[in-house]
Formats: C-alpha cells, structure tokens, sequence
C-alpha cells in the first residue's frame, strides 16, 4: 500500500524550525514532503530554506495555503494567530512549547515584573479559549509539539502505568540548563514568562500526561491538576548575584528559578523545578513513584554513552551533548540527542494522527491543562506560594 503523502510547511527559521526540519527527515507514517518555510527574518529565511532546497514563502498565508500541515517555530507571542490562521484554513497544526500566553498590554513600558498576575491568568485563559474554539470550526486539529510527550522514557512510562494499573503517587521533575538562546527569551511581552513558562512546561507536561494516561487507563477519565501552589525568583538579576561569564545573564522582566507544586483531583501530587542556573548540559528528567513501580526517566542527560578526553580540542569538530560548557575530562555524550528527546517520535505520531485521524496523545486539551496550571501558578508566585485553583477549559 502506497503511504499517504502530506505536504508540510514551517513557520520560523531558527532553531525549532532546524529539529522540526530534521525530525520531518524520519517519519515513516506517512510520505511528507516539506513544501516551504515563512519567517518575518527574510534574510534568516533565505539561510534555512536555500540549503535545504525547500521554498521561502513570501507570507504566512501562502504557505498556509500549500501544505496540510503547518509547523509552528515561533516565538510563543505569535503562536495564537498562526494556530487560528490555519486552522481556518481547516489545516491541521503543530505548534511549539509553551502553547500560549500572556504578552502584555501592548504598551510600549509594559513590565512582566510589575503587572497584576491575575489579569495574566484571565489573559492566557481567553488565549487557549481562542485557540480551542478555533480547533472546534475546523477540520485540522492541534497537536501540541512537547516532545518529553513522545520522548521514549515518557512513552515507556506510560506503557507501565496502562499495563499495570499503577496509581502514580508522588511525580518530581526538572527542565533546567543555563540559559536558553534565544532572542526573544527573558522578554515578557514575547515569551510569556520565563523559567515556569518556557522550562517548567516540558516536566509539568509530563506529569499532567502521565496523569491523564492514568486515569483514561482506569476509569476512561483523565486525572486533572487541581490546585497549585509556586514561587519563582530572578537571581541573576538580583543585586549579589556574582557572574563568571558561565551562565546566560540579561534577562529584561522574566525570573530564572521556578517550582511549582501541584495537586492532581485525585489528592496525589507532583513537584517540578525548572531554571536557567544549572551547569554540565541540559537537565532534564522525571522521577514517577506509583503503588507498584518507581521510575526514572531521563531525558538530558542519559548514560548510554560516556566519553572522556584529556582535551578538548580533540572534539572540536564533534557535537557532544547540548548546551554543555565543556567537552574536556568525561561527558554524557549523546549518540543520538534527537531520539531521546523524543523529536522524531513526536512528528511520527502527528503524521500517523493526521493519515489516520485518531488519538493524539499531546493535544490540546493537555497543553490547556498546562498552560492553565502555569499561569495559576504565577498567581500563586504572586501570593509568595498560596494555594490557587487550576481553571478547568
Ligand atoms: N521543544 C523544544 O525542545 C524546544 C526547543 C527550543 C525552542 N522551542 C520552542 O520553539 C519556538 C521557537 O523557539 P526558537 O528557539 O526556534 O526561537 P528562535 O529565536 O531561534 O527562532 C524564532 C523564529 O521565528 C521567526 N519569527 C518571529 N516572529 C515571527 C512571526 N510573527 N511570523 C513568522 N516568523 C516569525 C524568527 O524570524 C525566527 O526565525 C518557541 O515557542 C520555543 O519555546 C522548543
């Protein structure tokens, strides 16, 4: 049998757009053939689609208008109307971490330290209400691209719990490296928030998924987050902060250190760190303690390679393991980065859900229940960690 052949496009250029770009290169659930690119960096436009022989749109509604799928690498201040846009065009959409947010009121003095975090949650909320009405009058459906969803320990994870019955007790968790790279990150008014928003949503993501899978596996009904409870800090942007030139500085009006404690409907708990002050590489991982199981799931950085040399330049030429500061003495390196992160498998089972129209495991109620929690829990940071109610969307 012939596989079905989709077209793909992807909005943005830089550094979403590269793995989307890569993960596309495995799929084998369906032919894809990647149509374009649009960015509003014309010239960083021409830099991604010109060496990967694809086209560079002129502007979103054209390459909406030629492909079936439409992969969103932006900045989480545009994902809202790119996801709109294509779902009116009854196209179906993969949209970037966090889903979407708050952005502030336009103003031009508008600080994300200062504004009422209350009107932030109400904000948010409308946002995926927007979003969520949008996927209703179409065709195309949402699939919110958290790749630690697909990432093969999460996925392992989620086999044990539906073959065991397990009920997950206690979850902790953390998203933290040492700054993130991108321009638009540490800007409230393009990012949303900092280190809760653009780190946290990846094991906070987890843990709602493995709670939902739970509840779905015993009583056909997800288990939601219930209440939430955060504190967040900016300690590269306080006054004793003492910098060595090792971590990421300069952020405008984000904190760098979030952790949120949440309670699921069901009383069971998680507790999910996430920062942009941690050194050594990316770290990321989720520790799952059940009535009949504990695991952990690694996901940055994992041992199934370990390699050491007496200097670097050794290594000069070769990719040793994501945002790490030195390849000198013993490192994690990872074999193959993409496939534990779950990249691959991520677009894999969006193109076998667009072929086949079933199930998607992050979609977009998950990524409501996220975004949701988080911005509660910025009113709860607020509050100095009270307890706050998690909206149900
Ligand atoms: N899942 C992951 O592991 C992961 C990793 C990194 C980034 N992300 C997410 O991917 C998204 C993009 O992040 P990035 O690191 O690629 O950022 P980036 O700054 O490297 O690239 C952003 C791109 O978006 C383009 N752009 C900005 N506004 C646009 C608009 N209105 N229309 C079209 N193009 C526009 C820019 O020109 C740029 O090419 C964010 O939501 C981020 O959270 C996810």
């Amino acid at each position: 049998m012939q596989k079905q052949e989709l077209k793909a496009g992807i909005v943005g250029s830089g550094f979403a757009a590269r793995f989307h770009y890569e993960a596309l290169q495995r799929v084998y659930s369906a032919r894809v053939e990647i149509v374009g690119a649009y960015s509003s960096t014309r010239e960083k436009l021409l830099q991604f689609a010109g060496p990967r022989g694809i086209n560079a749109f002129a502007n979103l509604d054209e390459l909406i208008g030629a492909v079936d799928i439409v992969h969103v690498c932006t900045p989480p201040v545009t994902h809202e109307p790119i996801v709109v846009a294509a779902l009116q065009q009854h196209k179906g959409v993969i949209v970037e971490k966090p889903f979407t947010g708050y952005f502030g009121d336009g103003s031009s003095g508008f600080n994300g330290d200062l504004f009422p975090r209350e009107e932030g949650l109400e904000q948010a909320l409308q946002s995926v209400g927007r979003m969520l009405e949008a996927e209703k009058g179409s065709r195309g459906r949402i699939m919110y691209a958290e790749n630690w969803v697909y990432a093969p320990a999460i996925q392992k994870e989620r086999e044990l719990l539906q073959k065991t019955g397990a009920q997950i007790l206690w979850m902790h968790g953390e998203e933290s490296h040492s700054g993130s790279h991108s321009s638009a990150y540490g800007q409230w008014k393009l990012s949303g928030g900092g280190s809760m928003m653009g780190k946290g949503c990846h094991p906070l993501t987890a843990a709602i998924y493995l709670k939902h899978v739970e509840g779905r596996a015993r009583d056909g009904q997800p288990i939601r987050p219930q209440t939430v409870s955060a504190r967040t800090h900016a300690i590269t942007r306080g006054k004793n902060f003492q910098n060595r030139g090792h971590i990421r500085t300069g952020y405008k009006d984000i904190e760098d250190f979030a952790l949120l404690h949440v309670v699921f409907s069901d009383g069971t708990i998680a507790d999910l760190f996430a920062s942009e002050l941690v050194m050594g590489g990316v770290h990321n991982w989720i520790e799952v303690n059940t009535t009949n199981h504990r695991s952990v799931c690694n996901i940055h950085p994992n041992n199934a390679m370990q390699a050491y040399t007496p200097d670097e330049d050794y290594f000069k030429e070769v990719y040793v393991v994501e945002k790490t500061e030195t390849k000198q003495g013993w490192s994690f390196m990872s074999p193959d980065e993409a496939w534990f992160a779950g990249y691959q498998h991520e677009m894999d089972a969006f193109y076998r859900n667009a072929v086949y129209a079933d199930h998607i495991e992050s979609n977009s109620s998950l990524a409501a229940d996220v975004i949701a929690t988080i911005y509660a829990g910025y009113l709860s940071a607020e509050r100095k960690g009270a307890e706050v109610e998690i909206a149900v969307l």
